[in-house]
């Protein structure tokens, strides 16, 4: 080896192209533990102000990769295609769309994570269905993928374990929001799952990671074409999170809002995104994308409402069983009367945080219970006092907190909003 961490360090610092050999000794040595973290923090710090370019990104997605394990799918006997997001408020996608999409035909590995800030994760939505458990071992998700085509569920230890550690220390130095670093986090896991193709639902808007368009397009784009150069077919939706989708936040509202959704009714937002993403998937999956087998027939007619239960019940969850629900529920009304005009999605995200359902630190536990429902949602009529949002909470003393987020996030006025487009662009 000719290189050394410090003079990796200073390549980027001074605005220079990493190596190969220089980023597979950093990947591999921050993984092993031989390069420390405070090297590695002024490494991702150089990134986040100097950037990268595409074959220093394809190396580091790759080392990332390299660093644990990749899971073998080809045993499973159906197209395979999984989807991402970026994370919104609200957003319970991810629930009705695996199994919708395995309902057509494909089979949907989707590996998650835990919710961290102001979005919630997708276990911790799952975990409150009684019963249901996140971890599954390697084999068992090949065998449920061939069986009922849907698994949502823990990524293991082994899968980018550089990924790991380099995530949890850009959380705490503030290098989160470098572009190059968050595509090939997302792209490296998702490679490594060994799915064969995938959809990206990149949010835009204040509840978003990357509130601005043309941040939100260039991670979009980087992503696509990282995918593409890892032999994995990738198309990106830009769609919007400047308001919750659907109505529900928060882990069991949001449960019962999907379980709605494949039940053939739900709020039209959410249909809309959840079947804009069917489409685009079933399409890189080759199943037919309308007609009596598209999504929208299989979403109205209960085939994915019927592997939704076996989804749940193959991971020791009870699909019928009643969900927990918050002792206090507390309304907010209306300031004035006319059009709500803005509830901005950023806001509600925090309050539901707040209110207990997401956590500030990877070790935190979440009420399944506590969260808010949006009886009213942005170009709607209302009436000066009537309720707004109704706010769960499993003890009063975090109402407060949840309000004072709140202030500033209600607009009403006399003219209706602009309409916003749903799907704002579609990359790929
Ligand atoms: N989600 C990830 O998995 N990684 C990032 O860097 C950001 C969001």
């Amino acid at each position: 080896m000719t290189t050394d961490v410090l003079d990796v360090i200073r390549t980027k610092r001074d605005g220079g192209e990493l190596s190969d050999e220089q980023i597979r000794f950093f990947v591999e040595g921050y993984t092993a533990g031989t390069i420390a973290d405070e090297q590695a923090a002024a490494l991702c710090m150089a990134i986040l102000l100097r950037d990268m370019g595409p074959r220093e990104l394809a190396t580091w997605t790759q080392a990332m990769i390299d660093s644990g394990e990749r899971l073998d799918l080809s045993g499973v006997g159906r197209p395979t295609v999984d989807k991402h997001s970026t994370g919104g408020v609200g957003d319970k996608v991810s629930l009705a769309l695996v199994p919708l999409v395995a309902a057509c035909g494909a089979a949907v590995p989707q590996l998650s994570g835990r919710g961290l800030g102001h979005t919630g994760g997708t276990l911790d939505k799952m975990e409150a269905i009684p019963g249901w458990r996140a971890t599954l071992p390697a084999e068992r998700i090949v065998e449920q993928l061939r069986d009922v085509g849907a698994v949502i569920c823990a990524a293991s230890e082994s899968l980018c374990p550089a990924d790991r550690k380099l995530y949890a220390l850009r959380d705490v130095t503030a290098t989160v929001e470098a572009i190059p670093l968050i595509a090939s986090s997302i792209m490296s896991k998702k490679i490594a799952e060994g799915t064969e193709a995938l959809v990206l639902d990149v949010k835009v808007g204040s509840g978003a990671f990357l509130p601005e368009l043309d941040r939100a397009r260039r991670l979009a784009e980087t992503m696509v074409e990282l995918g593409r150069a890892h032999g994995v077919r990738t198309v990106a939706l830009i769609t919007d999170m400047d308001t919750p989708l659907g109505r529900a936040c928060g882990n069991a509202l949001e449960v019962a809002e999907a379980v709605e959704v494949l039940d053939g009714g739900g709020p039209p937002d959410l249909v809309e995104v959840t079947l804009a993403l069917a489409t685009e998937m079933c399409r890189l999956a080759g199943l037919p994308t309308d007609g009596p087998d598209g999504p929208a027939a299989v979403l109205a007619d209960g085939r994915a409402r019927a592997v939704w239960d076996r989804m749940v019940a193959a991971q020791g969850g009870d699909p019928r069983a009643p969900l927990p629900e918050a002792p206090i529920v507390h309304e907010v009304r209306a300031p004035a009367g006319g059009h709500l005009r803005r509830l901005d999605a950023r806001a509600v995200g925090v309050a539901v945080w707040r209110l207990g359902a997401g956590r500030s630190r990877k070790e935190d536990p979440v009420s399944p219970s506590a969260g808010a429902v949006c009886l009213r949602k942005p170009g709607d009529r209302v009436e000066e006092g009537e309720p707004l949002l109704l706010l769960h909470a499993d003890d009063e003393g975090r109402l407060p907190g949840a309000l004072a987020a709140l202030e500033g996030a209600i607009e009403v006025g006399p003219e209706p909003p602009a309409p916003r487009p749903l799907v704002v662009e579609r990359i790929g």
